[in-house]
């Protein structure tokens, strides 16, 4: 019953998802040569405030940040909302050139894919229903079930406490629908990203989800522009990242959606 629910959501959900993508915005950052190629960026539309979809265009964090660096290297891009899985799967085979998409850089990603230097301190945070036992992450231990997105260091940090395949952690394609599940009693808790979890209990009060940080627990990630192993494209776009790290515009894109200054050191260090 609860599995035919769920798949019925996913398949609605994915239909949804599959009209919009490819509707991605299409930019040009810099008149440019005719020869000048577009990069093709990938994301997953589907994580706000750093990527979900307006309109059909992709916005967020990410996206104004991506067009500042891209406008500073004069790079014509276009952004894709393929998907988290897919896009790692397409800058592997290069269908894609660049991801961006709110990802943690760390070593397993680095053996395939190359990144830029950190542009995004965070931390996986769990989220539950007003008057549930959890206060911490080991709680998440008795749990009967905790829902992440596949593939995602939320997930990762979820198989670290009840064990690699758990049959109790419940996997979704996004982190949308690992909320749906949470809100619906499917799951008991959702570990994702704090960013994500904190705008999404603010924005939505009356469901009566509370936002639980752990820092004891949970380590400092950092989000990072992925490429594919050998880019020709990232040490001109990582130029740029540090040009607007250094000239401002980071800063007040950082204030616009965040209403807080960057701590700029502490990306500095985890270069
Ligand atoms: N930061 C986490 C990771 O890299 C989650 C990112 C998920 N991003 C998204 N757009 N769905 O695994």
């Amino acid at each position: 019953m609860m599995k035919g629910r769920k798949t019925i959501l996913t398949m609605l959900l994915s239909a949804t998802l599959a009209l919009t993508a490819g509707c991605g915005a299409k930019e040009t950052a810099t008149s440019g040569t005719s020869e000048a190629k577009t990069i093709r960026v990938g994301t997953d539309a589907a994580y706000a405030p750093f990527e979900y979809l307006d309109g059909g265009k992709v916005v967020g964090f990410d996206a104004d940040f991506l067009d500042a660096v891209m406008k500073e290297a004069g790079l014509k891009y276009e952004l894709k909302n393929v998907g988290w899985e897919p896009l790692f799967a397409s800058l592997k085979t290069g269908e894609l050139d660049m991801g961006i998409s709110a990802i943690t850089i760390n070593d397993d990603r680095k053996k395939t894919y190359d990144f830029s230097s950190p542009y995004y301190e965070s931390t996986q945070m769990i989220m539950v229903k007003e008057g549930s036992s959890v206060k911490k992450a080991d709680d998440l231990k008795s749990l009967k079930k905790i829902g992440v997105q596949t593939g995602t260091t939320g997930a990762e940090a979820a198989e670290k406490l009840v064990g690699k395949n758990s049959e109790r952690i419940s996997k979704y394609e996004n982190t949308v629908l690992a909320i749906m599940a949470l809100k619906n009693g499917e799951v008991d808790a959702v570990v994702a990203d704090n960013g994500v979890v904190k705008e999404y209990v603010k924005n939505n009060p009356k469901e009566k989800i509370v936002a639980i940080e752990d820092k004891a627990s949970f380590d400092s990630e950092f989000y990072g522009l992925m490429f594919k192993k050998d880019s020709k494209d990232r040490d001109k776009v990582e130029a740029a990242v540090q040009k607007i790290m250094e000239n401002g515009k980071y800063t007040e894109i950082y204030k616009k959606w965040f209403n807080t200054d960057p701590d700029l050191e502490a990306l500095k260090k985890a270069k």
